[in-house]
């Protein structure tokens, strides 16, 4: 902060008394009523409210939402500023997920596009909506490292990899923010949930988990040491415990490790009622203790308990807390609405936006994270003529296509799959049925009449998001039995899948000839899907996130600890189980394109580096060639992957370092290169040390964790 800043808000914590500090730290639902804002006029004239959440309730993902009232925001702003105490600006915060209006594809969908400036163009555009209508500040990005897809929260983040994680969470935080989170369109970040969340045990959510120090500084902080890096101001705290330890009343991890450790210097907003939450945890016997832990583990901001409001006071008079804690905290929001530029535009000028080329980035985007998965006898693209039974539950959905966390998408707007087909191929080559399960006649009869069966599948995403964890990641059954009717049609029958969340795919994808797998992909789903399908798109998606035979496998992902001894990559089969095969259905980084990919020639400009010279910024490039000799333009994600033979903790057998997503002309060959240095030869002790050892690394380079092509780099 400058030093003008840092007077003013010296000045303004002399002239506050504790209550207004207090309320600097209180976050309250907006007013709806008059008689409401009535009653928030109330608390803004005593300075007892410092935010406001833009939500109708805690799982904001899930209920029903009304639109942002931005008139509403500005009237209460108004309070806030002439007739609160000290002229303070509220910050309106509100869990802005995965695009506003136009709405882009769920989070983990998002990832497997491996497309970074694409993502920051997405949520650039998500920023320029959401602000228009008065919001400054996002609930996102959820960065929490998932391996289970049975949570239903695993849409919302990048999946299982760190890598993938920290460029998720710099693409969405330089998106939202735009270099200066001072300007009108642009809004102040804060990345969730911290931390070990996406941990939950069996998946089932507000769950515990258990985190060893080892793995919380390999896979659960990067992602979040990338984003304040990138400059996120605020960090909400999680509602799980790790070990025992709830987070939200955890100094060690709120700020121990946050702030000591990683640095962050902004503010801390709790989950939605995490502070009082601690009293169900069983660690405080009353609400006045949860205040007093909340504020002494590091959490600024107590998001819609009134708790802070209730029992800081009492707590100051009694000694319990400092005014030094105190004003730390209020200094701290101070900071943060100074560096919005609050103060000095407070209101919202509602400006109107063209979403002409936020549509136009929305159906880029979908097409690039949808995953074909399997294309047996180039059964796709579909030529235009053929007559198509189009199937299956989802053919006419809206809802579920925009995903969960999809506050301000309009279902009414959004094409349905069967509206996006007529469009591509007109309604003289469809052939539909009003039975969606195909358990009665009149899908059959599609199927029988067609030339090829094309089937709408999925789940809904009311089993997605918070809250919405499943037991099982299998198909529901009428669906399987709708693709055996098909296969028996001895028609060409291709899933279309309109999931959150992989799903298991033994017994399903194998009586498919071909699965694009489309995910939960927002405003322009249906679009992109058919742009797939007849191959006015190359696919190019590539899932961040291991599909697993069944869900009895889970928890299953490719960078475990298990060095040699791996199932996953088929090397010892007896660590896993006597009745299914060890390896997954799809594994980490897999996805097929119309076009064919080679790798060749990899080489290393050095075989043998030394730590110093990598700590003194030497690196080894490492280039491979790849060539385009397939039919088709298109894209591949070229991936690099290290396995450190031997360390003094066991390393994964792969692990994910650097990607590259580039366009390929059909009989192209370009040569890739990647530099690696000290930043990616290394790992986290469990005291958080970073080291680079001595010792064997293989590098490999492939289109996804299986890859083949790979040169040994000894560092000495
Ligand atoms: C609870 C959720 O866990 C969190 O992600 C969200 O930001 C808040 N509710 C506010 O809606």
């Amino acid at each position: 902060m400058n030093s003008k800043v840092d007077n003013q808000i010296n000045e303004l914590l002399q002239k506050m008394s504790i209550r207004e500090k207090i309320g600097q730290l209180n976050m309250t639902v907006t007013p709806k009523t008059e008689a409401e804002f009535e009653r928030t006029r109330e608390k803004l004239r005593n300075g007892d409210v410092g935010s406001m959440i833009l939500a109708s309730s805690s799982t904001a993902g899930l209920d029903p939402q009304e639109r942002v009232n931005t008139a509403m925001c500005n009237r209460v702003q108004k309070v806030a500023m002439e007739e609160g105490p000290h002229g303070i600006p509220l910050i309106y915060g509100r869990d802005v997920i995965h695009g506003h209006r136009t709405v882009y594809p769920v989070p983990l969908a998002i990832a497997a596009a491996f497309n970074d400036e694409l993502v920051k163009k997405a949520y650039r555009y998500t920023a320029i909506e959401a602000t228009s209508v008065g919001i400054h500040w996002t609930f996102a990005p959820m960065i929490d490292l998932c391996r289970d897809p049975r949570y239903g929260r695993i849409i919302e983040g990048p999946g299982e990899d760190p890598m993938v994680g920290r460029h998720m969470a710099r693409a969405i935080v330089e998106g939202f923010q735009n270099g200066d989170v001072a300007q009108e369109d642009s809004m102040v970040t804060c990345p969730k949930h911290f931390i070990g969340y996406g941990a939950s045990e069996g998946g089932r959510d507000y769950y515990r988990t258990e985190i060893s120090d080892y793995s919380l500084y390999n896979y659960y902080l990067p992602a979040f040491r990338e984003a304040i890096e990138a400059g996120s101001d605020t960090v909400m705290s999680s509602f799980n415990d790790i070990n025992g330890d709830p987070v939200s009343g955890s100094r060690y991890y709120m700020t121990e490790i946050l702030r000591d450790y990683l640095g962050f210097k902004g503010f801390v907003v709790s989950d939605w009622g995490a502070i009082a939450f601690l009293k169900r945890l069983g660690v405080t016997e009353s609400e006045s203790e949860c205040a007093e832990l909340g504020i002494h583990a590091g959490i600024e901001i107590d998001m819609c308990d009134d708790i802070y409001v209730r029992y800081l006071e009492k707590l100051i008079e009694e000694g319990k807390v400092s005014m030094e804690t105190l004003d730390n905290a209020v200094r701290r929001v101070l900071e943060v609405k100074f560096k919005k530029n609050l103060f000095e535009n407070p209101y919202c000028k509602m400006p109107e936006i063209d979403r002409t080329e936020h549509l136009k980035c929305a159906r880029e985007l979908a097409s690039e994270c949808m995953v074909l998965l399997k294309n047996e006898d180039n059964v796709l693209p579909l030529s235009k003529d053929k007559k198509i039974a189009l199937l299956g539950p989802l053919v006419h959905e809206k809802r579920a296509l925009l995903g969960s966390w999809c506050l301000e998408g309009k279902a009414e707007e959004t094409p349905s799959f069967y509206e996006a087909m007529v469009e591509a191929v007109g309604k003289n080559h469809l052939i539909t049925a009003t039975d969606p399960t195909g358990l009665y006649d009149d899908s059959v009869r599609a199927m029988y009449q067609a030339d090829v069966v094309v089937l709408a599948l999925g789940e809904s995403e009311k089993v997605t998001g918070e809250k919405r964890s499943l037991a099982d990641i299998s198909l529901p059954n009428y669906q399987i039995e709708l693709i055996r009717k098909a296969k028996y049609s001895g028609k060409k029958v291709i899933g279309v899948f309109f999931c959150g969340r992989p799903i298991a795919m033994e017994g399903v994808a194998d009586l498919l000839d071909a699965v694009l797998y489309a995910w939960h992909s927002g405003s322009e789903a249906a679009g992109a899907a058919c742009d797939i399908l007849f191959g006015e798109t190359v696919p190019s998606g590539k899932t961040a996130i291991t599909f697993p035979r069944n869900s009895g496998h889970i928890p299953m992902y490719y960078n475990a600890t298990s060095n040699r001894y791996n199932g996953y990559f088929g090397n010892n089969s007896e660590t896993s189980y006597e009745d299914s095969i060890a390896a997954p259905y799809y594994p980490f980084g897999y996805g097929l394109s119309y076009t064919e990919f080679a790798y060749s020639n990899m080489q290393s400009d050095c075989a043998e580096i030394s730590v110093d010279d990598l700590k003194n910024g030497k690196k080894v490039k490492c280039s491979i060639d790849v060539s385009n000799v397939g039919e088709y333009e298109g894209k591949e994600t070229i991936q690099l992957y290290i396995h450190d033979v031997a360390g003094t903790y066991m390393r994964p057998f792969r692990e994910l370092k650097d990607y590259k997503k580039l366009l390929f002309k059909v009989g192209e060959t370009k040569n890739i290169t990647f530099e690696l240095g000290y930043d990616e030869l290394g790992y986290y002790m469990p005291d958080g040390a970073y080291v680079v050892e001595e010792g064997n690394i293989e590098v490999f380079i492939g289109p996804n964790c299986f890859a083949k092509d790979k040169i040994v780099l000894k560092v000495v």
